[in-house]
């Protein structure tokens, strides 16, 4: 199988997540892949929200840091600085990867200014969800808003080169942990945290994470200079973006293409394909607007075909028909170029099939995609509908060998979409995928 994506790739997700990211730059990073070789896969954003998949075979990864191009013995795999690090869960993923004899020591790399998720993060993320109760925003609670709340504040930002001076570390974590009990006594009654514990534990961590520190921006540019070829792992989706998303109910970061730049520092410029990951259907885990969420036996069947729980926290995810309104906003937001479309083998036996192509608010079409949450609550659906197929769908390993009813599905997906479909994922293997022109 080939594929045409040349130069620096961006993959990147064009709804509310758990596209198949991971699958995908597995794929797509393999030195035998069909895109050619990557010498360098990047996470720009996110953090341990993330929960990437991966199926070889009998294994199965679940990458929430590090990223899923690591896999590939031949690729330096980086955390740009754009991330937010937890570094109890890095280290843990690289023991297991290690355990797994994955090239870890050798091909992983982390920003000395990726921002650092300490246990006050955590905390806040927690308490916060529970007092907010029924207004919760459904996050992961790995403390992600709060560590870049931390960062654009500044006086309460640590990143992780700081670790590694002592006495500076000391000091401000000092500082910082004095504060922070401060508020979360005020507004959770929360009991006090212990700097000192904090701090030697962090230590610890520091220096068992220093032999992959660096800075990232100058390894990257380095290789750029020297024609390297880089893939930018996106994580969340589009619609998760923290301005471009459904606000409030997104993510802390700009997890879309625009969060590239600032978050690796490799200017948008040199980046010369973006490659939208998008699910045939559509699912969203915690809280917020879901225009064509099914409510009934169709979502549960979705979700139990498509085993459509979590990777990072376990909750069952919400499931809908496929929203093209939704999409092309995040095609047109993100200079997307192209597609793959995954768990296109969920589908099979469902007819008919819908499809989102229209909204209207007060029986009016709107001619854009309203982000703002109050107002996609309540936009009503104009679908239109698609004759199903029943065939298993599994096996196939080319265009030719997928039922007419799919190829139609994927072509009217493309003519919505008006952006050329590249790729079909029939199943979460590697070779359960098939390239296609249509
Ligand atoms: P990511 O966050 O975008 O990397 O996606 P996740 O890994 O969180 O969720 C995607 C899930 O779908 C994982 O369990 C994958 O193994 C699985 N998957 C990926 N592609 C396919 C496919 O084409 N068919 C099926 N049935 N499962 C798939
Ligand atoms: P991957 O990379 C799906 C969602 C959470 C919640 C919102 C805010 O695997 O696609 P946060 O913890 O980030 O503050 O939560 O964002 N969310 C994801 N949903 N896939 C993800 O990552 C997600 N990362 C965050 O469920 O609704
Ligand atoms: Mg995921």
């Amino acid at each position: 199988m080939k594929i045409d994506l040349p130069g620096n790739v961006c993959v990147v997700g064009l709804q509310w997540g758990d596209e198949g990211k991971g699958k995908i730059v597995n794929l797509l990073t393999d030195p035998g892949g069909p895109a050619g070789l990557f010498d360098l896969v990047v996470r720009y954003s996110g953090g341990a929200n993330a929960g990437h998949s991966v199926v070889i075979g009998k294994e199965k990864f679940a990458m929430h840091l590090v990223p899923s191009g690591i896999l590939s013995p031949t690729a330096t795999a980086v955390i740009a600085n754009g991330v937010v690090l937890d570094p109890q869960v890095v280290l843990e993923e690289i023991k297991t990867l290690k355990s797994r004899n994955v090239k870890v020591a050798e091909n992983l790399k982390i920003s000395s200014k990726a921002h650092v998720v300490f246990p006050y993060h955590k905390l806040q993320d927690q308490l916060s969800e529970k007092q907010l109760a029924g207004n919760s925003l459904g996050t992961t609670c790995r403390g992600i808003g709060p560590c870049y709340a931390d960062k654009a504040y500044r006086s309460y930002g640590i990143r992780l080169g700081e670790l590694y001076d002592k006495k500076h570390f000391a000091e401000k974590l000092q500082r910082i942990v004095a504060d922070k009990n401060k508020i979360f006594q005020a507004l959770y009654g929360a009991a006090e945290l212990n700097w000192k514990e904090i701090y030697d534990q962090f230590c610890n961590y520091a220096d068992e994470l220093k032999p992959y520190v660096c800075d990232t921006a100058e390894l990257l540019h380095r290789n750029l200079h020297q024609g390297k070829r880089i893939m930018f792992e996106g994580a969340q989706g589009a619609l998760l973006d923290l301005d471009h998303g459904t606000y409030p109910y997104v993510t802390s970061s700009n997890s879309g293409p625009c969060g590239l730049s600032a978050g690796t520092g490799v200017p948008a410029a040199l980046v010369h394909s973006y490659l939208g990951i998008i699910k045939a259907y559509t699912t969203r885990v915690g809280a917020g607007p879901f225009p064509t969420e099914l409510k009934n036996d169709i979502g549960e069947g979705i979700r139990v075909r498509g085993k459509e729980y979590g990777t990072t926290t376990g909750r069952p995810r919400r499931t809908g028909w496929f929203d093209a309104v939704a999409v092309k906003y995040s095609i047109m937001i993100g200079g997307i170029n192209s597609l793959a479309v995954m768990l296109l083998d969920v589908l099979s036996g469902l007819d008919p099939i819908k499809i989102a192509v229209q909204y209207k608010v007060d029986g009016k079409p709107l001619d854009f995609f309203p982000t703002d949450s109050h107002i996609l609550e309540k936009v009503e659906i104009v679908y239109e509908e698609i004759p199903g197929w029943t065939e298993d769908i599994t096996a196939a390993k080319e265009q030719n060998q997928l039922p007419t009813g799919a190829v139609k599905y994927l072509r009217r997906l493309q003519e919505l979409l008006n952006c050329p479909i590249k790729l079909a994922s029939v199943g979460p293997e590697r070779d359960q995928t098939v390239a296609i022109k249509i």
